[in-house]
């Protein structure tokens, strides 16, 4: 899949938009399902802080470092051929000063091997995104459901369901645009408000459980495949794998084989010259 598709940046982001094209976009943290997701063809693949809870165990996201984050980053970018890659900048990465947020934001770049950063918030951060971006670094905003801030909001829920909230989105994002952001996200919005934002704006505005009226789509990687380990379930969250219940079946078949001594198989099995083992056994004796 991936042979023959050309490298997706800004550029080519901005195209897929204007051409009415919908963006398809996946979280990745390891380096085996960026190879995936890359041949799945994904447009743009982001190496989410969810990563702390699908892959590290995490109840929340605010306990990753920049540290994880790296990490995630660079077995990703191994395995990332065209698509689009953005790192997600965690909890105080950038909340602390422009000078703390741009250089967080310089390492998921130069050590990260990231293309974009993005980071949660709106008017609040358009600071920060202008201090990132006049660095020559591009922005995605965060808007709607923005799990750092779990604890203002309160826990996790839908956001623009009624005219205070949508007028406090609208301004938020209209000031993520105009800060420098190159694009949007929208999290856990209805449809038609989200669609509203996405209309108001020109920088591409994509969505998680935002709807389908956007530019495009993101999900979680462990969502996708069945394998989050975890009580959240977002209505939005389509399963296209029982990745959880398959490979609890396979460990389970492995170890009942392993039990039953039906694995190894004759299949498994590295063979030896008979001459070479009757000159082992020969001077070892065979127990
Ligand atoms: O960390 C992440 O995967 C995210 C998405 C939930 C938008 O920020």
């Amino acid at each position: 899949m991936t042979a023959g598709r050309k490298k997706m940046n800004l550029g080519a982001l901005r195209q897929l938009k204007s051409k009415g094209i919908p963006a398809s976009a996946i979280t990745a943290y390891d380096y085996p399902s960026a190879v995936f997701a890359d041949e799945a063809g994904m447009d743009w693949i982001l190496v989410g802080d969810s990563g702390g809870m699908t892959m590290l165990g995490y109840k929340n996201t605010l306990p990753v470092t920049m540290d994880e984050m790296l990490q995630f980053s660079k077995a990703v970018a191994r395995g990332v051929k065209t698509a689009m890659l953005i790192g997600d900048m965690p909890f105080m990465s950038y909340q602390l000063s422009n000078e703390s947020a741009v250089l967080n934001a310089s390492r998921f770049l130069a050590e990260g091997g990231c293309e974009a950063v993005k980071l949660e918030g709106g008017i609040a951060v358009c600071g920060r995104i202008k201090a990132i971006v006049d660095a020559g670094i591009a922005v995605m905003g965060h808007l709607g459901l923005t799990p750092q801030s779990i604890s203002l909001q309160g826990g996790y829920k839908v956001y623009g369901k009624n005219l205070k909230e949508y007028d406090s989105l609208l301004a938020d994002a209209m000031a993520v645009e105009e800060a420098g952001a190159s694009f949007l996200l929208l999290e856990a919005m209805p449809d038609e408000p989200a669609g509203m934002i996405r209309d108001a704006l020109s920088i591409p505005v994509y969505g998680i459980g935002a709807g389908g009226k956007l530019d495009g789509q993101l999900l979680i990687m462990h969502d996708v495949l069945g394998t989050f380990v975890g009580d959240i379930e977002p209505k939005f969250a389509k399963r296209y794998l029982e990745g959880r219940r398959l490979i609890t079946e396979a460990l389970r078949s492995y170890a009942a084989e392993v039990r039953s001594g039906a694995f190894p198989a004759k299949d498994h099995l590295y063979p030896i010259a008979p001459e070479a083992l009757a000159e082992i056994v020969a001077k070892h004796g065979k127990k």
